[in-house]
């Protein structure tokens, strides 16, 4: 596990190198995405770089960690549309190229074929996770299996109140969502996971010095061989 601490433009940019060499390498590499605030300077400076010729994702493949249960894709607050407004409008990938689990069909059937999906295409090659503020990654709330595939999850009060903050009441935030397994994250080949701000200070300590517990879903990464953790000085406080 490397740990990086440093501020949070600099994280975007060492970060979107790592895309670079990897997309220079295996120009249709399979991206794992994540939403939320801790990827939005990343994904402005990916688009910064593309539009400098600097890389392309035009062969990449992406799938994204989660979707909320019952939002449509045209849905404002839906990780769809997120990725949309945030990435993939900005950036020269084909749409085609671009998988966000569906939140709409959970069924059995659909659950697995986003596993399978990933394994046809080689599995993911690098998966960018965010650190909720009870430890989850993806969706994956404490006492979630490690090994999980990609489920229905039921979201926690503090992770539905933590992002309420994109809706317009806190009773819109839904209650479930489907992502993205713990053990579907650890096949990725490389991880990285960002910790910004004083909120992720207390999370990011217990993921890298805890026990290795399904309590703390993150702490799983500890069995993981390339991890990169970027953390700013805030989140990185309790190392
Ligand atoms: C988002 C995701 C979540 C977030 C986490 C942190 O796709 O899977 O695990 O990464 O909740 O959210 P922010 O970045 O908003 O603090």
């Amino acid at each position: 596990m490397r740990i990086v601490v440093t501020t949070e433009d600099e994280i975007a940019q060492l970060a979107a190198e790592r895309y670079t060499e990897l997309l220079l390498r295996k120009p249709n590499a399979v991206l794992g995405l994540a939403t939320g605030s801790t990827p939005l300077r990343l994904y402005e400076e990916l688009a910064k770089k593309c539009a400098a010729h600097e890389l392309s994702f035009r062969f990449a493949r992406t799938y994204n960690l989660d979707e909320y249960a019952d939002l449509p894709p045209e849905h404002p607050q839906s990780y769809r549309g997120f990725m949309d407004r945030h990435l993939f409008s900005k950036i020269d990938i084909d749409p085609g190229n671009t998988h966000v689990p569906n939140g709409i069909d959970r069924s059995d059937t659909a659950l697995a074929n986003y596993d399978t999906m990933i394994e046809h295409a080689g599995g993911i090659d690098l998966q960018l996770l965010g650190l909720g503020l009870n430890g989850h990654i993806g969706f994956n709330e404490p006492g979630t299996p490690f090994g999980s595939r990609t489920h229905v999850v039921r979201l926690s009060e503090s992770t539905r109140h933590a992002n309420a903050r994109f809706f317009d009441r806190p009773e819109s935030v839904p209650k479930e969502a489907v992502s993205l397994g713990i053990r579907s994250v650890m096949n990725a080949r490389s991880i990285l996971l960002f910790a910004l701000g004083e909120q992720k200070a207390e999370p990011l300590r217990a993921a890298i010095y805890g026990p290795v517990t399904e309590l703390l879903p993150a702490s799983v990464l500890q069995l993981h061989p390339d991890v990169t953790i970027y953390a700013d000085r805030e989140a990185a406080e309790l190392l």
